[in-house]
């Protein structure tokens, strides 16, 4: 079965079961100030996990895209993708672990073809407080299972959240396909790497809460998260050894080859599979309105869009090729994710912008090594330090340092530059963790304000600057909003004097703020802006603040716009070709 039959026998299967389909959320989350990307379908879910009613009822289904960087240097091998689509299933204190262990298991053997011996499943081992998960265990039995089929192990394999440092979380099911090779060994089992069992599918029985103590709260309600990876059941079931030979990416690699004139063969094909991810994650950034920038998303969609630029560089293709690619990934996941077509002007222009720079970057960094050979007099080996200046300034991989130094009987101090590659990583990927920390959905009262005057804020651009201005990207910290919106010249001062006014006039008001649920037709007719696509006949919720702003949004929101107190404009500035941003910040001054 290929992709797109796949995320729709999933949804089908499971809206046969009584489950609503909801949209894939934005990659960058909502309020959520505490992490880059949304990294699993629960992530936009969170409130709902908590207790919150969701609009659509208490069984949801979905496709979400996500992103991972944390594995960013292995992507290239036959399974690490930066992008990935997560099908996923939830129960917001509805059926548990009977019921959602009954679903995966029909689908799995009804839909999708496995029998029981093509599967392994795990189950929770226990440790102090938790008690060791026979119930799961006894579930697959009567479905067949045996016992020599079911592993039991502990936190590390089996305990899936919080994303965050608090946040829910619980004990998980995760069931493995078992490709039928001979154990590797008397341990060999689901957690081995010998490359017998390949997880497909992860069920969550979330149903405690880790709090800021560290200490696991029984939940209001116990829910189930489960997430299925795309591409990993997508190779299976297409019967590939690699995410990259499934129909998920073949298009991609065939406009790859007939741009570069080579081959996803022998030594080049860890080169295209990179720029293949690479672009698939970048094209998808830059449909949710995130342009490169030197920091955040900004910077990690610039990081992947100038690693695809080397690699393509690697295969002996220097020219602007990138917008071309990502137009072929628009053509390809449109269907699935409109907002892509909605935006490929965008994403294809942004695309170009970039690389081009980025091959001025190059050229600056060719200069510098040269100057590096040249100060090195009669030395035959480049130092490391160099070698990772190269790296991190100019973005020059080391092999091609190394290429570059050859060429001049040089050889480069590898172990040295491996060194400090490895500090570097450790340093960089404990900042992504830190980037985590606080758990997920910050609610806090200033992000809540800050939320609201976001909205006030899309109204004031839209009554005094211009009517078709829509968000192109909002961002929250603690401190301040940044909101990016379509227009093409700088704001002058009056015209920003009169926008803080604006919002300002309607927080002295104290407008109520009242959400309401109704289908998104409604909402569309009653005017209120927002993004639509992706919704599904589904019931949306908007938030009105009386006649000056009525916008679709999951929320929170303060309850009267005089809790936000004050407003003021920090910073306008340009965010990219056509797209200005603003920051503010909120309270008394
Ligand atoms: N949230 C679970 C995961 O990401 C399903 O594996």
């Amino acid at each position: 079965m290929e992709a797109d039959q796949l995320r729709e026998a999933f949804i089908n299967f499971f809206k046969s079961k009584d489950h609503a389909q909801i949209g894939s959320a934005s990659l960058i989350p909502e309020n959520d100030p505490t992490v880059l990307f949304t990294t699993a379908g629960m992530h936009p879910l969170v409130p709902y996990l908590l207790g919150e009613k969701h609009p659509m009822g208490k069984r949801l289904v979905d496709f979400q895209k996500c992103i991972r960087t944390g594995d960013i240097d292995e992507v290239g091998d036959y399974s690490h993708l930066t992008f990935f689509e997560m099908l996923g299933n939830w129960s917001l204190g509805d059926y548990f672990k009977k019921e959602s262990i009954a679903f995966s298991h029909e689908f799995l053997t009804k839909h999708l073809g496995f029998t029981n011996d093509q599967l392994a499943v795990t189950a929770f081992a226990g440790e102090e407080g938790i008690p060791r998960d026979e119930e799961t265990a006894e579930i697959w039995k009567s479905h067949g299972m045996k016992d020599e089929q079911i592993f039991f192990y502990g936190r590390e394999d089996n305990w899936w959240g919080p994303a965050g440092v608090t946040g829910p979380c619980g004990p998980d099911t995760e069931i493995f396909y078992d490709n039928g090779q001979p154990k590797c060994g008397p341990d060999c089992g689901p957690s081995c790497h010998c490359g017998k069992y390949t997880e497909i599918w992860n069920n969550v029985f979330m149903q405690y809460f880790k709090n800021d103590k560290g200490e696991f709260e029984p939940l209001a309600q116990k829910n189930v998260d489960t997430g299925m990876g795309l591409e990993r059941i997508c190779c299976i079931t297409e019967g590939k050894k690699s995410v990259y030979d499934t129909s998920l990416f073949t298009g991609i690699i065939a406009e790859l080859e007939e741009i570069s004139g080579r081959k996803y063969e022998g030594d080049a094909i860890r080169d295209f599979r990179i720029i293949a991810d690479h672009l698939r994650a970048a094209t998808f950034i830059l449909g949710d309105g995130v342009v490169p920038a030197k920091v955040g998303q900004g910077y990690i969609l610039r990081r992947l869009i100038r690693r695809a630029a080397r690699n393509m560089s690697k295969l002996g293709y220097d020219e602007v090729f990138m917008d071309r690619v990502c137009a072929k990934i628009v053509d390809q996941y449109g269907d699935a994710y409109p907002e892509l077509i909605r935006e490929k002007d965008n994403i294809c222009r942004n695309i170009r912008a970039e690389e081009e720079k980025f091959h001025s970057t190059l050229v600056k960094g060719l200069r510098r090594f040269n100057e590096m050979v040249a100060n090195a007099g009669d030395a035959k080996v480049m130092d490391g330090e160099l070698v990772f200046r190269l790296y991190d300034t100019f973005g020059f991989p080391v092999e091609l340092t190394a290429e570059l130094a050859a060429e001049k009987g040089l050889t480069v101090d590898m172990e040295d530059f491996q060194n400090r590659f490895r500090t570097h990583q450790e340093k960089s990927r404990a900042g992504s963790e830190q980037t985590f920390k606080g758990g997920l959905a910050d609610n806090s009262e200033e992000t809540t304000k800050l939320h609201t005057a976001t909205h006030l804020l899309n109204a004031a651009l839209r009554e005094l600057i211009d009517p078709n201005i829509r968000q192109k990207g909002s961002n929250i910290t603690a401190d301040r909003l940044r909101f990016d919106f379509n227009f093409d010249r700088k704001l002058t001062p009056e015209e920003l004097k009169s926008i803080e006014a604006f919002v300002n006039d309607a927080i002295q008001k104290d407008i109520p703020v009242v959400c309401e649920e109704m289908p998104v037709e409604d909402a569309k007719a009653s005017g209120a802006i927002g993004v639509f696509d992706n919704k599904y006949g589904a019931i949306v919720k908007v938030y009105k603040i009386g006649d000056v702003s009525a916008e679709l949004c999951g929320g929170p929101h303060v309850s009267h716009t005089g809790e936000i107190q004050g407003f003021k404009i920090k910073k306008e500035e340009s965010s990219a070709a056509g797209v200005r941003r603003i920051k503010a910040v909120v309270g008394k001054f």
